[in-house]
């Protein structure tokens, strides 16, 4: 074996002996460096007669050609290892089960919100959208509610000890009932003329207020107000509406509808509607579901319009109370504890 075989196999076995880039790069520069190995031999050259020059210069070329060969090959080899430990270290297993995310579901109140509007939705009904915090001029006196009227007692207030920027008092709104006004006088603004005013037909659902706490009551619940104003929209309407709605609500025929005689200042006459149903667990118990009755002609006035043309009826339902009703929740706390053993029922 010559000088130049040995000095091949030499560099071979440094470089396979590099465990890393770093040290291969070092192994590189003792033979293909300034000061290295092959370069030191193609100086030599120099030194030779010409004669020998050419065949010497050629054995150094290609011994350098089997040296930098080798530096390839182990550059590689380092490199695929490095990948293959990357890739091994960052490795997927994809048998293992995924990790379940819980199942949501909407709130049962939702469910019945949603119900309500749908259908009454399917009866022609808009539906309107308004502020918790009321002025009292809305929450009261534009319902034929005067200031010091004993019939504000009816509904224990929340009042606030603030004023609006023109100068009314606020309060939590304790029903949806403003929400009559706040939308006929909308409605109304938009037509230049009343004889060109389509009907008023809309539902309110939302939260509202009250000084109330027991597991039929809690001190934010739902209310759904409802107004039909038109030329000639009676008490009938009201009766047809409401039969309608229970009967798609509950999914049922087996449904009686009472009204009783009762009073609100908005409405004259007025009357709480009870529903009562001919089989199932409630079978025969009357249960009052709504207050309902024909808007009050000062009502009327206050949405801007002319009693003598105008009528209709309003109501006010609680979608807590028809909720309880269709899964036969006994607790009406239970809505606002966030108890998943509750919610995860109506999933
Ligand atoms: N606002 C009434 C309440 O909270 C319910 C009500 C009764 C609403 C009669 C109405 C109505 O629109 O006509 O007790």
């Amino acid at each position: 074996m010559n000088d130049l075989d040995q000095l091949v196999q030499a560099a071979q076995a440094d470089f396979l002996q590099a465990g890393a880039p770093a040290d291969l790069e070092n192994a590189k520069a003792r033979y293909l460096g300034k000061a290295g190995r092959v370069t030191e031999l193609l100086k030599a050259l120099g030194a030779l007669p010409p004669e020998e020059k050419k065949a010497r210069g050629a054995e150094i070329n290609a011994a350098k050609q089997h040296v930098e060969a080798a530096l390839n090959a182990r550059r590689q080899a380092l490199a695929d290892a490095e990948l293959a430990s990357q890739l091994k270290a960052e490795s997927l297993d994809v048998t293992l089960p995924g990790r379940k995310r819980g199942e949501g579901g909407l709130h049962p109140v939702s469910r019945t919100m949603e119900r309500i509007e749908a259908i009454f939705g399917s009866m022609g009904f808009d539906v309107a959208d308004g502020p918790e915090i009321e002025t009292d001029w809305y929450s009261f006196t534009a319902l034929n509610n005067p200031e010091n009227h004993p019939a504000r007692s009816m509904q224990d207030t929340f009042y606030v000890d603030m004023k609006d920027a023109e100068g009314r008092w606020l309060n939590l709104r304790p029903h949806t009932s403003p929400m009559q006004v706040r939308h006929a006088r909308a409605h109304a603004a938009k037509y230049a003329s009343q004889a060109d005013m389509p009907e008023i037909r809309v539902i309110a659902p939302g939260r509202t207020y009250r000084v109330d706490s027991d597991a039929t009551h809690s001190p934010m619940f739902h209310q759904c107000e409802g107004l039909w104003i038109g030329e000639n929209v009676s008490f009938k309407d009201l009766k047809a509406v409401f039969n309608d709605f229970f009967r798609n609500f509950f999914e049922t025929d087996d449904l009686q509808l009472r009204f009783r005689p009762s009073f609100f200042p908005f409405t004259e006459p007025s009357a709480e509607v009870d529903i009562a149903f001919s089989s199932g667990p409630l079978k025969g118990r009357w249960l009052e579901v709504a207050g309902s009755g024909q808007v009050h002609p000062n009502v009327v006035r206050n949405f801007g319009l002319d009693p003598e043309r105008y009528i209709g009826f309003a109501f006010g339902m609680g979608p807590d109370r028809l909720t309880m009703l269709r899964y036969g929740v006994n607790d009406l706390r239970l809505y606002f504890e966030c108890d998943l053993r509750f919610l995860s029922q109506f999933k």
